[in-house]
């Protein structure tokens, strides 16, 4: 499948079946994992799958808004070095794990890590790296009506039946500006590279944490600036795994015409006075363009 049909497609999966998922699909995972793309090449990562029963036992409670981790058959965590930009590096490698999910078919749900030390001892990991991303994997249970999980708060959790399939985001137009913070964008053909559309419009498709989708993108003329905010609701890991998983779908989609020559650079950029960004927002990255 490609990779826009594959960001349209995937969703959060929040009941699963006892069915686990074969071995050769574990490995198929895992030999996957060994090749994703990296936002930061040198920070040290590893994947390590959990299938034992008793994984659900001991993340519940722990993971997961208020503590739900759905009782998968399957757990699949990423570990990172803690050093400068992991978690934008480590939502980066989430993203493409939850694609690849996807592409085979297998339900996931991404689950918030908020007690690290906690979490550990549930993974029964004395590793000094840290558990980045938890994804609850398997066979989601067939639900009567297409459900969305409606939430402004992880105390405030419903279950809505829905009519399609994609949590619904904010839209690619309030989502992106033009020169300008707040400057709507011209979206006709003429105006705006289509590829760059593209791009965008899969940006806007990432998963995140309550899907708050905490950031704004501003399209400049050589490059597009990723601007971020922190919610008091939200951890600054969570944030920063957003952040990773839209830059993520952004630059996949972009480097089908540049064969991944351009790269998101977690910096500042010089012009950032000129943007107007509003207090609340920090600048993330940004992404030479053309
Ligand atoms: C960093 C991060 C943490 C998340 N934590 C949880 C979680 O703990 N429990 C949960 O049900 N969903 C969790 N999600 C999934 C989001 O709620 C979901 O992506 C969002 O509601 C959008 O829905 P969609 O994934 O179906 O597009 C998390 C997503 C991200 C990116």
């Amino acid at each position: 499948m490609d990779d826009k049909q594959l960001m349209e497609d995937r969703q959060s999966v929040r009941e699963f079946k006892r069915r686990t998922i074969p071995d050769e699909d574990l490995n198929e995972i895992r030999e996957f994992f060994a090749g994703t793309k990296r936002l930061v090449p040198d920070i040290r990562t590893e994947l390590k799958i959990y299938t034992d029963p008793d994984m659900k036992n001991r993340l519940e409670g722990v993971a997961g808004y208020r503590g739900l981790a759905f009782g998968a058959p399957v757990y699949l965590v990423v570990f990172s070095e803690d050093v400068d930009n992991y978690l934008f590096n480590a939502g980066y490698i989430g993203e493409q794990l939850c694609l690849k999910l996807t592409d085979m078919e297998i339900d996931h749900c991404w689950l918030t890590v908020h007690d690290i030390d906690a979490t550990r001892r549930a993974l029964l990991t004395e590793s000094e790296l840290e558990p980045a991303v938890i994804l609850a994997a398997g066979y989601g249970k067939a639900v009567s009506g297409k459900q969305r999980l409606d939430i402004e708060t992880p105390s405030m959790l419903k279950y809505n039946k829905r009519e399609d399939h994609v949590a619904p985001k904010i839209a690619q137009d309030d989502m992106v500006y033009s020169g300008t913070w707040g400057t709507p964008m011209d979206w006709s053909e003429s105006a705006v590279d289509p590829l760059l559309d593209e791009a965008l419009y899969a940006a806007s498709l990432a998963p995140s944490f309550l899907n708050r989708q905490p950031y704004r993108y501003i399209v400049l003329s050589d490059s597009v600036v990723l601007c971020v905010k922190q919610e008091e609701i939200t951890t600054i890991a969570d944030t920063a795994l957003d952040v990773g998983a839209t830059m993520y779908n952004f630059d996949t989609i972009y480097a089908h015409r540049n064969s991944g020559k351009n790269k998101w650079i977690l910096a500042i950029p010089e012009n950032a006075d000129t943007m107007n960004v509003p207090s609340d927002y920090s600048i993330a990255g940004y992404y030479p363009i053309g």
